[in-house]
């Protein structure tokens, strides 16, 4: 048995894709790689038991069907969404969760919250998640702007680690992050959704500065591929 099964690994693929690993469980929000720029991983490559959409957009979605499919993992997001990438895969084992829904599950809970931004399907409403992960917390709250409920997060759960995009154009950028990790009550953010495209390039130092001029909540700067250890 190796020493190390038990630690929580982050890692992030680049742009808005996150992998959360526990020796062999792991669940990846919003997988894009094969044709994201920051990814130095394939699709292919990906093991998995869970994958949560949080919206259509192609940068949220687009290997969604093909990880499902070669890891039989559950796809989560909310019914619209979670059905327009059901419709890709083969067969596939769906949880589709609205807003307020917090559901449990062997590695903890995924509570799903709401996002500000579109779906890229009609009718199909954006999400962010909640996702208890052992004895960690981890907010990834999609693509959205600032919103005030953001407050009543922080107070129906407490969350370690805030996965916040600080983009701006297509969400909020760092100003509104920093506010966003002190609604949030976060303990540390990571920020991400920025650098992927000339539309969103932003200097995830000078977010840290930021925030670091504000109040004590930490920031942790993952290059692309990188990983770190919830603690
Ligand atoms: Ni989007
Ligand atoms: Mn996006």
């Amino acid at each position: 048995m190796m020493g190390n099964t038990n630690k929580l690994i982050l890692k992030f693929h680049g742009h808005g894709c996150v992998q959360l690993t526990r020796g062999d469980v792991s669940l990846i929000v919003d997988p894009f790689l094969n044709d994201n720029p920051q990814s130095k991983t394939k699709a292919s490559d990906i093991k998995c038991q869970y994958v949560l959409v949080t919206h259509g957009h192609f940068d949220h979605c687009a290997d969604a069907a093909q990880i499902v499919d070669n890891n039989q993992a559950l796809l989560v997001g909310t019914p619209e969404v979670a059905q327009y990438v059901a419709a890709q895969c083969h067969n596939p084992m769906v949880e589709t969760l609205g807003f307020g829904a917090k559901k449990t599950y062997d590695f903890g809970f995924i509570r799903v919250t709401p996002a500000w931004h579109g779906s890229g399907i009609a009718g199909a409403l954006p999400c962010g998640f909640i996702v208890g992960f052992y004895d960690k917390v981890v907010y990834f709250p999609g693509d959205t702007g600032l919103f005030g409920d953001m407050k009543l997060l922080g107070e129906l759960e407490s969350i370690d680690y805030a996965v916040l995009p600080i983009g701006n154009y297509y969400t909020m950028g760092p100003d509104d992050a920093v506010l966003a990790a002190e609604f949030l009550k976060a303990k540390t953010v990571i920020p991400i959704h920025y650098n992927t495209w000339p539309l969103i390039e932003q200097d995830p130092n000078e977010f840290k500065r930021k925030m670091a001029a504000r109040n004590n909540i930490g920031v942790i700067i993952l290059e692309p591929g990188a990983e770190v250890e919830l603690t």
